[in-house]
């Protein structure tokens, strides 16, 4: 006798991108550095693809011309999609600044499992975080040109999944009404989230 399983896919089998976007020290790496081992901790397979660590590898040699940093987006975009379709949790943590560049991985992920996670913070704000300091002052001075929110332009989302103000609440907080947000929409199970 022929005896049908019937596989239900459950929350850790189903993969999914949390795609960070925002300026230089917004505080796009902290967060996805706090969701990392919580996303483990709930049984998920998990991937980061963060800007400055892909810069030094997948994308070396890469500058900030815009036509460099679509091929750096389009490039963890493509790693992103092929991870999350076997299953993984991946976490993108890139400035990504052009709008259509994000909606052009959005449609290849697939808008059920494209999360884009708005890293909210004004740019003075931004200018003054951990290590970024120099930077900002020396992008200002005109010593570092196409710097993204100074001389270089950088387009906010208008519908983001979800807007955290990275300048108004803790990493923590932040970093729990995303697992919320995950949860509420089955990635991860209701009661690790909390
Ligand atoms: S993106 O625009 O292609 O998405 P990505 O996130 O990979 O950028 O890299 C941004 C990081 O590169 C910044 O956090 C900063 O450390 C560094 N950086 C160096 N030059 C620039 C620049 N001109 N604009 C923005 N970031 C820069």
């Amino acid at each position: 006798m022929r005896i049908l399983k019937r596989l239900r896919m459950n929350e850790r089998d189903r993969g999914f991108v949390l795609w960070f976007t925002g300026l230089s020290g917004a505080g796009k790496t902290t967060l996805a550095r706090l969701l990392e081992p919580r996303l483990r901790a709930a049984g998920l397979k998990v991937e980061v693809l963060d800007g400055d660590v892909v810069r030094t590898n997948l994308s070396k040699g890469l500058g900030f011309s815009r036509e460099d940093r679509d091929t750096n987006i389009r490039r963890i975009g493509f790693v992103a999609h092929l991870l999350a379709r076997n299953g993984v949790a991946v976490i993108c943590s890139a400035i990504s600044p052009y709008r259509a560049t994000r909606d052009e991985v959005r449609a290849l992920i697939g808008s059920e499992a494209f999360i884009e996670v708005f890293a909210d913070c004004p740019l003075d704000v931004c200018a003054t975080r951990e290590g970024k300091v120099e930077m900002y002052a020396k992008a200002r001075r005109g010593e570092l040109k196409e710097f993204t929110g100074v001389s270089d332009p950088y387009e906010p989302p208008l519908t983001p999944e979800v807007w955290i103000r990275t300048d108004r609440e803790t990493p923590v907080e932040s970093a729990e009404r995303i697992m919320a947000y995950l949860a509420e929409r089955g990635f991860v199970p209701l009661d690790v989230a909390r």
